[in-house]
Formats: structure tokens, sequence, C-alpha cells
């Protein structure tokens, strides 16, 4: 790379485009080129219809321009308005609200919550835990804030989570450190789509609670990366773990990233929420005190408008009710599609890693930029992670799902001679 010139030397960056916004943007030229029918666009982190136009729930756009013009312009509180910070611990919790010492502070999006995480969570070149497929801003949030990252493989040979190397990295993590923080994405990873059952959640209970009794000095960090929780299980499935998470020795806290990009097709508007369930007031009074300075830190303060829309809904049955009817829509157009793609996958061979649900599949390979270019010839745009593909079912049609798996397995074969 080259030297700084005024920059400090450790924020010169490479520059360019990211790699998904650059393969998004090819997408994009290609449609525009020969039509949408031509194109099969998998790059896109957002779910679309079926004629590529992003999904925005009527209810929540209703709301948000009918509030009057000075709800939208005001600054907000700090650590978020009082009455969204009760109903985004709703919508975060809806009937799992675990036991134990609860408080919110609005960020924007999930991303924030993690940035506060991380920050507050872990010392100035410690290193947190992730799983090998990882969404690739936890690492840019880590560096930019001076951290580490590690990771363990997220599957064990039968697909499921990786619990024994999960352990083992937390052990050695502790071993350097006095604290170790971890994030687990789920439900509905990504780019995985893998969802950790409840009877793994029993064993990383029964894990922290053991090492949290054996290392009273040290602290053990589990964060919770919710991004994509209204888009698994049925009903209040997916939020069943939430219970279980609680009752922990007081050197464990658990930290729920709570986001209304996805959930409420809200992603510019940049809402969402850090939330921490803790066993004491004071561990609870002292995270809010943290994350609301924070948060005066870097942004000041949340989105007005977008605050006062989420407390309406919420505020709301028949608003409530709308909003809940089109995120079950919208989630089941996504399923039939992934389904249809995983159908089709297993029919003809094509290797997935385990997908439960959500906005992405993964596709294991040796090479993913080569195979991602050749797909490109073939008017495909998938995007190339470090170990595979991310194939997104949520910016994709259900027929052209069905058509991916033979194209991706083609193109594997070309590549890499398998
Ligand atoms: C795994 C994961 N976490 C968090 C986020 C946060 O998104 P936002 O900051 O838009 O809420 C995303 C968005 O893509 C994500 O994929």
């Amino acid at each position: 790379m080259k030297k700084a010139q005024m920059v400090i030397e450790t924020s010169l960056r490479a520059g360019g485009t990211d790699p998904i916004f650059r393969i998004a943007g090819e997408a994009a030229n290609r449609t525009k080129e020969l039509g949408p029918e031509a194109v099969i666009n998998s790059t896109i982190g957002a779910l679309m219809d079926d004629d590529g136009e992003l999904v925005t729930f009527k209810s929540v756009y209703d709301t948000l321009k009918g509030l009057p013009n000075h709800l939208i312009a005001d600054y907000s509180g700090l650590a978020g308005q009082p009455d969204f910070l009760e109903k985004i611990t709703e919508a975060c919790f809806k009937n799992c609200k675990p036991e134990g010492y609860i408080r919110a502070v609005a960020t924007p999006g999930g991303t924030g919550a993690v940035r506060h995480s991380f920050c507050n969570y872990t010392e100035l070149g410690d290193t947190i835990l992730l799983t090998d497929w990882y969404w690739a801003a936890y690492a840019t949030i880590a560096d930019e804030n001076h951290r580490k990252v590690t990771t363990f493989p997220l599957y064990n040979e039968a697909g499921g989570f990786n619990l024994e190397g999960w352990k083992k990295s937390i052990l050695k993590l502790l071993e350097k450190q006095q604290r170790v923080l971890t994030v687990l994405n789920t439900p509905a990873h990504n780019p995985t789509g893998y969802t950790i059952s409840l009877e793994e959640w029993q064993a990383i209970k029964t894990f922290v609670t053991e090492t949290a009794t054996a290392q009273p000095t040290s602290k053990i960090i589990l964060l919770v990366d919710l991004a994509y929780i209204d888009f698994a299980g049925e009903g209040d499935e997916a939020r069943q773990f939430m219970k279980m998470l609680t009752g922990m020795p007081h050197n464990v806290l658990t930290l729920y990233a709570f986001s209304c990009s996805k959930g409420y097709t809200m992603y510019g508007l940049r809402n969402g929420a850090i939330l921490c369930v803790a066993p004491t007031a004071e561990i609870a009074d002292e995270f809010a005190n943290a994350c609301t300075y924070s948060n005066r830190g870097n942004w000041s303060n949340g989105t007005r408008g977008a605050m006062e829309t989420i407390t309406k809904i919420f505020g709301n049955d028949e608003l409530y009710n709308q909003a809940m009817a089109e995120q079950s829509f919208y989630k089941s157009i996504l399923r039939r599609r992934a389904a249809a793609f995983v159908e089709e996958a297993n029919k003809i061979g094509l290797k997935m890693v385990t997908y439960c649900d959500g906005f992405f599949i993964s596709i294991p390979c040796d090479k993913p930029q080569e195979v991602s270019s050749r797909l490109m010839e073939n008017n495909t745009f998938v995007v190339a992670l470090g170990k595979g593909l991310r194939f997104a079912p949520c910016a994709v049609s259900e027929e052209k799902c069905r058509r991916s798996p033979q194209l991706i397995l083609d193109a594997i074969k070309e590549v890499e001679g398998r």
C-alpha cells in the first residue's frame, strides 16, 4: 500500500468500491443493457420484489409520511426517545422477554449497536470472536476501533453449530485477555442462513455459566446480532432462546443488536438499538450510560422520524397488525424462494452449508472469485466471499432461485474442475 501523506498511517485505506457494491453496480448495468429477465442479480442484501424493486412496507411509510414535520425534524433524546426505547424493547423480545434488567439505547441500525458493544465491552487491542462465515462489516468496525477479530468454524461435521470449536476459542482468548466478546448472528445468520437451535443455546449457556464461575475475574459478553430475526421461524419461535439467556453469573452479559433495516424495511433511515439483559441494576445502568455517551461521541442523536414511526406502529393495534401482515407476507415469499433454491440444489448435488432461514444461502467453494466471474459471463451475479459464494434469495424471484443452482454448479465445475 502507498505511504500516508496527510492521514495518519493507521487511516491509510486501499480505496476503491466495496466488492459487494462493485458487483452490484455491474449487475445493475447489465440489467439496464439486457433487461431484468436476462439477468439474475443476487448481490443485493435487501428484500426485492419479483420485479427487482425494493420492498417497502406501506404501514411504515404511511406512518412516517403522516408524522407532523416537527416529529421528523427534531432531535431525539441522546439515548433515544423514551417511548421509542419502550417500543423497541417490545419489538426485540415480543412475548419472549427474559428475566433480568433490560435497558435499550437507540443506535443508527444494528451497525451502531455492534460498534457500541465492541467499543464498550472490549479493551483496545482485544480480539473479538466471530464465526468463520461472517458479515464483513464486523471486521471493519473492529479494525476502525483498534480491535482485532479471530474466527472459529461455524459448523461441525454434522452441519450444526460447532460448539466445541467455539468453546476452545473462548478459552484460548480468556488465557490472553481479561474478557471475551463473541458475536453470534442468529437467527438467520448472514451469509449462511444458519439459526442456532434451542439445544445449542442450552449448551452455550451451560458452558458460559461454568466458565464464568470457574474464572470469576474474567468477563464473557455474548453479542447476539438479530439483524434478520423477523424473517426467521413462525410466530415467536425464533425468539424462544431469549428467555433462556438469563440467570447466568454476574460476569456474563448478554447484549442484543436490534435493527429496523430488514424487519421494517427502514434500511436508509438508520434505526435500531442496542439492548442488554443484565443480572443487576448497576450493570444495566452502566450499560445505558456507556452507550448513551458513545452516541454523543459518535453521531449524537438518532433519526427522530424513524423512532416516531416505530413508536406509533407499536402503539396502535391496527397499524401493528398491518405491519406484521406485511412482514409475514414477505417472509413467506422469501421462504418459497429459498426453498426453491435448496430443493433444486439438493436435487442436482450442489453443496451448501446448512441453511435455516433468512436473506442468504452460502455455497462453499475453493475459488469463489473465479466462479463469481464465470457466472457473470452468464449474466448471473453472486457475491464471492472468502469461503464461497453468497446467493441472496431476498433479491431474486422464485423462478430464478430455481434456475440458479444449476448455473452455479456448472460454473464451479468449469472453474474448479469438479
Ligand atoms: C449480520 C448483520 N448485522 C447487522 C447488520 C446491520 O444493518 P443496519 O446497520 O442497517 O441495521 C447487517 C446488515 O446488513 C447484517 O447483515
